[in-house]
């Protein structure tokens, strides 16, 4: 019984992972699924699609190892978040699509609470800006337009869930319906202070209470897998957002601890300790993964667009063939040439945050070159991530928080050392990349194990983790300075601070 079993569904693929006790990967699955775009500004995915894809990775990666199910000691789920399903709770049938996390229909809803002048009695409660991200309006939208959801939401009917609650139900053959704090505190109806549903923003967005999950630690009990799935009794130990996941992965247990996780998109998380503090800085303060009694804050930024400026690169410029080229051709020069490449294509978000900013390229000369401007679109995640930090060391010294030592790294594209090394140089504190880069699957895999007694708690999960490589920083702090204030130049061409 020494072997875990990682659930990680996220926004564009379902993987499955077998660690053993030692935190060492022993198999792994993963099965892309549909994106549906019915409108422009519209997400979603459809939810058998989800469970089905997930469904074949556990088993498949179950087949693949080798391991008796039976020795299995438990399961944990980690999960794209904010993303908003509702079901039937007699059939488990869904009663439309899920609402992805990307989609902007609730952007009405909440401009109208926003001009009500309510943002801050929302943040104060769930430490999440007033936006169309979040779970609230996704479920408003589908209970106002789906015919009769309504109706049999308030009968009792229909069950709320992000995709954790849904896998829940899913594998526990509709027995669990249940989610965990992190995943809780991304829906803007969660009072992440009070660690309850809270009635007052329930009231706001017009939802019925009897439609939620129960709320519980991340690491904890909450059920097991039907025999019918592996052929075996699987017990679920752990469940958390995919973020959270990934800092608990990390072993950031405490504050002033902070990961950056390098995907399409960047998500940079820093633990923030036992106080609530509301950013002053455009970050989004949220609960990390639970473990035991303590609550605990991190704060959130995401660069939208990360590794997905090397897809514009090979698909919408036509520079590079394949996504991997991008890292020779970015090396064959010794620098950007003075180009700056601010890959706004979605807007800015944090701390510039401006929906309506769009992509430049500056600094272009006659001596410019494709490789130049890949070196700029590489160096743009650097940038965007030490701008999104800065954000985050400026938090925590105005609440006197423990300023950030170091980061730690993961994600597809932390395995390019170049930019790991720009971003320790960019940042002045070293950035270090661990053994394990699939963090996020580990992270719920500490979660199941912690609940079910495998490991004694954090201390001996600190232990685990393992340093592969560590970026010092080369330049020193004035050349960063110059480097970081031609950046914000750039942005200043697009979007007024
Ligand atoms: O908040 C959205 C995030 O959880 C999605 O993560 O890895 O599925 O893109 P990912």
């Amino acid at each position: 019984m020494d072997y875990l079993l990682a659930l990680d569904q996220g926004t564009s693929s379902s993987r499955s992972i077998l660690f053993d006790r030692h935190g060492n990967i022993v198999a792994m699955a993963q099965q892309e699924f549909p994106q549906y775009y019915p409108q422009s500004g519209w997400v979603e995915h459809e939810p058998q699609e989800i469970w089905q894809s997930q469904l074949a990775t556990l088993q498949a990666v179950i087949r693949q190892s080798g391991v008796s199910p039976g020795r299995i000691a438990a399961a944990g789920i980690t999960n794209q978040r904010e993303t908003t399903l509702v079901w039937h709770r007699k059939t488990g049938q869904a009663l439309c699509r899920a609402i992805v996390w990307q989609d902007r229909r609730g952007e009405a809803l909440c401009r109208t609470l926003r001009e009500k002048g309510l943002e801050p009695f929302i943040q104060e409660r769930t430490g999440l800006k007033l936006d169309a991200y979040f779970s609230a309006t996704k479920l408003s939208w589908i209970l106002e337009n789906v015919p009769n959801a309504r109706q049999l939401a308030e009968q009792g009917e229909l069950a709320f869930g992000t995709v954790d609650s849904w896998l829940l139900w899913q594998l526990s053959k509709g027995r669990v319906h249940a989610t965990d704090v992190s995943n809780a505190s991304r829906t803007l109806l969660f009072n992440i202070r009070e660690n309850r549903w809270d009635p007052a923003l329930l009231d706001l967005f017009g939802i019925p209470a009897n439609m939620l999950p129960e709320v519980l630690p991340s690491s904890a009990s909450y059920g097991q897998m039907d025999e019918a799935i592996a052929g075996y009794v699987i017990p679920i130990g752990g469940v958390a957002g995919d973020q959270q996941s990934a800092l608990f992965g990390q072993a950031c247990f405490r504050a002033g601890m902070a990961k950056n996780t390098y995907g399409t998109g960047c998500f940079a998380l820093l633990h923030a300790g036992e106080h609530f503090r509301v950013s002053g800085n455009g970050l989004l303060t949220t609960r990390t993964a639970r473990h035991g009694e303590i609550q605990e804050y991190a704060l959130e930024g995401s660069v939208f667009v990360g590794g997905a400026v090397v897809q514009w690169l090979r698909d919408g410029l036509g520079i590079i063939n394949q996504s991997a080229q991008v890292q020779s051709l970015a090396e064959s020069v010794p620098d950007s040439g003075g180009v700056f490449f601010v890959p706004a294509f979605t807007g800015l978000g944090a701390p510039y945050w401006d929906a309506d900013a769009r992509g430049s390229i500056t600094g272009l000369t006659r001596g410019t070159t494709a490789a130049h401007i890949a070196r700029a679109a590489v160096e743009s995640i650097a940038y965007q991530s030490a701008a999104l930090l800065e954000a985050m060391s400026l938090d925590a010294r105005a609440g006197n928080g423990v300023p950030l030592q170091e980061l730690r790294v993961d994600g597809g594209a932390c395995v390019n050392d170049a930019l790991m090394q720009f971003q320790a140089d960019l940042l002045g504190i070293p950035v270090v990349r661990p053994q394990i880069i699939e963090t996020t699957a580990l992270g719920a895999a500490y979660l199941a194990g912690l609940q079910i007694g495998l490991w004694s708690g954090t201390d001996e999960l600190s232990s685990l983790w393992r340093e592969e490589r560590r970026f010092e920083p080369n330049i020193g702090r004035d050349e960063a300075a110059r480097l970081m204030e031609n950046w914000n130049r750039a942005v200043r061409q697009t979007v007024a601070i």
